[in-house]
């Protein structure tokens, strides 16, 4: 028996003082995924949990990270270490963001809210979706000054999306992300199966010419960036755009090219595309054709500080992350987001220096093994 046993009076009960406190806590989100299931509507779970089609890059994501080895270096005094970075002028604490997700308020009353406010109280900028389920102004509110980014998706009507990205502008947002990935909405059968239906409020398109929530949703995401387009709003938005969904070197080079200032190297966690390559196995490419013009910032499938070193070697740098949060605020709320987030912040801060690295300068490709 490895705990102790406990007495009937609960003095032998193991004390949840290191569980507990907010730094040292630890999270599985694996586990906080099965909890998040007893609690939700069995179609809003497999909304959020699932991806497109046989799920195939879904699994993939994570496995990539994995398949990718770490060479720890020794003699280096990590005794004080700085985990800090900057996006675009943007602080992060970590190299850390948290992604753009639909329909938060599915989750929890407080939605898009309670992540501002939980991400915040960690100094984790989070990324705002134009299909939040509160406007861009109360969730810029809610975050009380953080730094956040505002997720754009293109609408056919320029006026509409040109006034979102001044509302962005105007409520502090300090960049945009671009979603080039969703021509179309991808096939998500998981979620088909179980009957899902898109929810048609969208709160962000309650402004005068806005298209409602509803004709949006019911006709999918029909939108194609071209190279005009990313031009064009590059030169009005009023903010640095990033594009989100790049898996090869030249169209990241083209995005450039047009105006965009900087990269995210995603598959939209295997939603889109079934069978699109691994965020972790296209990174190097991305890298490789940017070669430090503009920054990178990578998502899918990062679950752990060890993911992050693993994606600053392959050339990123910052991370987004995805579902844990959305498990963490359909738990708990504002205080789960933050303890999320913390946990993964204690989890970087401890890789770094198992790593032998002291700032992310010292994040290096030669981290990972060629084997
Ligand atoms: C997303 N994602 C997404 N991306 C985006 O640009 N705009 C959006 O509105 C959404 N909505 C959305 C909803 C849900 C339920 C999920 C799970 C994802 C994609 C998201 O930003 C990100 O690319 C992936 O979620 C990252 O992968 P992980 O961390 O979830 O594996
Ligand atoms: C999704 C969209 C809305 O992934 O981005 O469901």
């Amino acid at each position: 028996m490895l705990l102790p046993a406990r007495r009937p009076d609960g003095s032998g009960r193991r004390k949840a003082s290191r569980a507990t406190t907010v730094r040292g806590v630890n999270i599985d989100f694996d586990e906080l995924q099965a909890q998040a299931r007893t609690t939700l509507d069995p179609g809003v779970f497999q909304y959020f949990a699932g991806a497109a089609e046989d799920e195939e890059t879904l699994a993939d994501n994570r496995l990539a990270w994995r398949r990718r080895k770490l060479r720890p270096r020794f003699l280096v005094d990590v005794d004080v270490i700085d985990t800090s970075t900057s996006v675009l002028g943007t602080p992060l604490p970590t190299p850390m963001m948290v992604a753009p997700m639909a329909y938060q308020r599915l989750l929890h009353d407080d939605g898009e809210l309670a992540v501002a406010r939980g991400s915040a109280a960690t100094g984790t900028p989070m990324i705002a979706s134009t299909m939040a389920t509160h406007s861009l102004e109360d969730i810029a509110a809610a975050a009380g000054g953080g730094p956040m980014w505002f997720q754009l998706y293109v609408h056919e009507d320029r006026d509409f999306t040109l006034a979102l990205c001044h509302r962005a502008r105007d409520a502090g947002y300090r960049a945009i992300a671009v979603t080039l990935d969703m021509p179309r909405l991808g096939n998500r059968r998981r979620a088909r199966r179980i009957g899902f239906e898109m929810p048609s409020v969208v709160p962000n398109f309650a402004m005068e010419g806005g298209p409602s929530g509803n004709r949006y949703a019911s006709r999918g995401f029909d939108v194609s960036v071209t190279e005009e387009m990313l031009g064009w709003l590059s030169r009005e938005a009023g903010l640095p755009i990033l594009v989100k969904g790049i898996l090869r070197g030249d169209d990241a080079l083209r995005s450039l090219d047009a105006g965009a200032a900087g990269i995210i190297v995603s598959n939209h966690g295997g939603r889109q595309l079934d069978g699109a390559i691994a965020t972790a196995d296209a990174l190097g490419e991305v890298a490789a054709a940017v070669d430090g013009r503009a920054p990178i910032v990578v998502d899918s499938g990062i679950r752990s500080g060890t993911d992050v070193v693993r994606a600053l070697a392959l050339g990123a740098q910052a991370v987004l992350i995805g579902r844990p949060v959305a498990w963490a605020l359909a738990t708990g709320g504002a205080v789960g987001v933050q303890a999320a987030l913390e946990a993964l912040q204690a989890e970087i801060d401890l890789a770094f220096r198992l790593a032998g690295v002291r700032s992310v300068a010292e994040i290096t490709p030669d981290l990972i093994a060629t084997v």
